[in-house]
């Protein structure tokens, strides 16, 4: 194993994208920002330097960060941010994962420039599960605004609504031919005619989930969330904020042929969203040309509609872990605390809105207030007052959730700065079951600090009595972001063996600034090993 050092610079970068131009944070200058590559077992020493005039933070998203809290980045959770001029050095170990995750800026809406890669690969000498690709490309989709994401959120929140969508999206910072600038470059993706690829899909998009495809060929998914699959081939990919995907991709067109790759939205709900479709090239490079595109036609993509929930939910359906000798599914048979949230969005009154509410989000009807101070900071010192851990295990007056709900009746949400404990190695069910207090919309939620089982999904309300019953123990899908259906629910399981405190979170920002939010406290265990580790010197103070 290696220490790998890197640099982040946090800087203001001015940045050209849909015949416009603005200044934009990035790290180091670019959109995406720099990969970072290193293998399981490595230890990674980011140095993130804060030259911009906002507080800052950087989460390493998927990472477990197993007893190094302190390095999980989440401002106000796990450490107070980054202050302009400061800096912080992000100390962790890779242990037990090989994969793509990412990294991501996790403070007001800063994400949407201040992303990028993290692909981790395997120990020396030890191969995929899957034959080895001639190549590997990361493919990072995100959003862009014309104008500016701050102030937008900003204005927003004021007068309590959503604030407009994107204008568009992006594949590794290129917008494609489709976009309202003619001009706009788009991304080539060269490949030779009968090699395999593997794709490192990332979706760093704020707000929107994706549906990902490439004209004419069928992906094989092998890799979610950084945990190996059994192979599933399809020719959409669906992808949910916060989600990566790896994909072989064989070429097996002609030479000097090209296949458009798109992204697209896929949306239950929401509104606004953004309809302008991002598309690269996927071009094959002739035989002895080296990487010059042909003037053929671009085949195109038929795209599935942007509410095409039948093609997201089969998608998801059919993820299963790898669950070989060497990669088993390590899946909690029975549960020790088993929780009830429901997830959703809301409104509270709000005499100064323009229409006299305010959209919130809450679990369990409890909406997560920020505090002033880091929340790991408040638990390692017992600082009382920051937070209290009465956070509900289940609602506080049931009701029938996937009905539509009159404002008043269930809408409205409490605040408040509330965890849940759990005891050192406890095995943790948790029924997400998603609402229609306003509307229903998917919610891909993400949990810091662990990896869970998805052991079970279904439309409407969840039925403790019947669904357990055919809860798949075998082999479920392992990963950090799940997508809780509109009008249903899921139920993940993993075992608490993570001390720190650990937020969990819908990754569409707009939800998670509502306050669709909420965070774990795991307590110390009592053997070597299994305690949180002290701050490091550097830690940012409040
Ligand atoms: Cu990828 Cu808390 O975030």
């Amino acid at each position: 194993a290696m220490i790998r050092h890197y640099k982040f610079n946090v800087v203001m970068t001015n940045t050209t994208k849909l015949c416009s131009s603005k200044p934009i944070v990035t790290v180091n200058g670019k959109f995406p920002g720099p990969t970072i590559v290193a293998r399981e077992g490595d230890t990674i020493l980011i140095k993130v330097v804060n030259h911009v005039k906002y507080n800052v933070s950087i989460h390493w998203h998927g990472i477990r960060q197993l007893r190094t809290g302190w390095a999980d980045g989440p401002a106000y959770i796990t450490q107070c941010p980054i202050q302009p001029g400061q800096n912080y050095i992000h100390n962790f170990t890779l242990t037990g994962q090989r994969g793509t995750l990412w990294w991501h800026a996790h403070i007001l809406w800063l994400r949407a420039t201040v992303h990028g890669a993290i692909v981790i690969l395997p120990k020396l000498g030890v191969p995929y599960p899957f034959p080895k690709p001639y190549k590997e490309k990361t493919i990072v989709l995100g959003e862009w605004w014309k104008s500016d994401v701050e102030e937008l959120i900003n204005v927003a929140s004021k007068i309590g609504t959503a604030p407009s969508a994107s204008d568009a999206h992006t594949i590794n910072g290129h917008s494609g031919s489709i976009s309202n600038c003619p001009s706009q470059s788009s991304y080539g993706l060269p490949v030779r005619a009968g090699k395999t690829y593997m794709l490192r899909i990332i979706n760093a998009a704020l707000n929107e989930e994706l549906f990902f495809k490439i004209a004419g060929h069928v992906l094989t998914v092998v890799e979610v969330d950084a945990v190996y699959t059994k192979p599933y081939k399809t020719d959409t990919v669906y992808i949910a904020p916060g989600q990566t995907t790896n994909v072989l991709l064989t070429a097996n067109a002609n030479a000097g042929s090209n296949y458009m790759v798109a992204a697209t939205t896929f949306t239950d709900a929401h509104i606004p969203y953004d309809n302008v479709t991002a598309t690269a090239t996927l071009h094959y490079i002739g035989p002895t040309a080296t990487s010059v595109p042909t003037f053929k036609k671009t085949i195109l993509a038929s795209l599935p509609p942007q509410n095409a929930t039948w093609v997201a939910a089969k998608f998801t359906k059919s993820l299963r872990s790898l669950n070989s000798r060497e990669y088993p599914a390590r899946v909690p048979s029975t549960v020790d605390r088993s929780l009830f949230f429901t997830v959703g969005l809301g409104a509270n009154p709000c005499p100064s809105c323009s229409k006299g509410i305010r959209l919130v989000a809450g679990i369990n009807n409890v909406t997560f207030t920020m505090p002033k101070t880091a929340l790991l900071q408040a638990h390692f010192f017992n600082i009382s007052g920051v937070f209290t851990d009465d956070f509900p295990a289940k609602p506080l007056n049931p009701y029938d959730y996937t009905a539509p709900v009159k404002l008043g009746v269930n809408a409205a949400t409490m605040k408040g700065t509330k965890l849940y404990r759990l005891p050192y190695n406890a095995t943790v069910q948790i029924v997400l079951q998603n609402t229609a207090m306003i509307l229903s919309d998917n919610h891909p939620f993400h949990l810091h600090g662990f990896n869970f089982f998805e052991v079970g999904r279904g439309l409407g309300n969840f039925n403790p009595e019947k669904d357990p019953k055919i809860f798949n123990l075998v082999d479920p899908v392992e990963r950090n972001t799940v997508g809780v259906p509109a009008g249903g629910w899921t139920a993940i399981r993993f075992i608490a063996d993570n001390p720190g405190v650990w937020f969990m979170h819908c990754h569409l920002e707009l939800h998670t600034t509502w306050g669709l939010k909420m965070a774990f406290v795991v307590d110390n265990g009592h053997g070597p090993d299994q305690s949180l580790l002290p701050p490091p010197a550097d830690l940012p103070r409040c």
